[in-house]
């Protein structure tokens, strides 16, 4: 427990730039997923949806994304568009987090439910430190274009919340300057 405690005190994203192999084994993924899948959840709803990219269809994806990325700016350079084609290769396992909200739902606010995948990205997060890997939450451009947005199949009532990045890494991230949680914290009396 006091392990647990600590990781979550010391916690810190592995930028995507420094993973390397190995990536999660099948088993882990599924212990990610099933972290993933084990949020506060109002109404037993599932808001959320994974697509996992590993193996040869990162490198798929991530052309695909390099073909948008030119033509939604086609005055980028040749490096640019070459880089945004590589994109998901940064990390042996990207797992793309999709929010799924009921709309129609007669009781649970669709913020509540935007709040629940945001919860699943974070278990995602813990479960990935909790196995021994770095990861990073990260939205980047193709998080908020509609032609990946097709590309992944989305609905219309769906959103991107993010490509979380796992994978091994070498040199532990230095700390970071933390928002100041005095200033954020107020204990309630009349
Ligand atoms: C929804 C969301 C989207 C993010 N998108 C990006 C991004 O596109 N690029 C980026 O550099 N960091 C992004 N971040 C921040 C990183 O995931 C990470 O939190 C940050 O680098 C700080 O590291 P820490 O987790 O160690 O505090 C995003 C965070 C969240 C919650």
């Amino acid at each position: 427990m006091t392990q647990f405690i600590d990781k979550l005190l010391s916690r810190r994203s592995v930028v995507a730039n420094d993973m390397q192999a190995p990536g999660p084994s099948q088993e882990e993924l599924q212990q990610i997923l099933r972290a993933a899948h084990r949020v506060p959840d109002h109404g037993k709803i599932g808001p959320w949806r994974f697509v996992v990219f590993e193996g040869d269809a990162r490198d798929d994806f991530s052309k695909k994304l390099g073909a948008i990325f030119q033509e939604e700016n086609p005055d980028a350079s040749a490096k640019l568009v070459d880089f945004e084609s590589s994109r998901l290769t940064r990390a042996p396992l990207v797992i793309a987090v999709i929010a799924s909200p009921d709309l129609q739902h007669p009781k649970v606010p669709v913020w509540e439910q935007e709040l629940s995948v945001g919860a699943a990205c974070q278990n995602i997060l813990v479960a990935a430190l909790a196995l021994g890997y770095g990861a990073q939450w990260l939205t980047e451009w193709y998080s908020f274009s509609a032609k990946v947005d097709a590309l992944l199949n989305l609905q219309s009532h769906e959103k991107i919340a993010g490509f979380i990045y796992i994978g091994s890494y070498e040199k532990t991230p230095d700390e970071r300057v933390r928002p100041d949680l005095e200033s954020r914290l107020h204990y309630w009396a009349e």
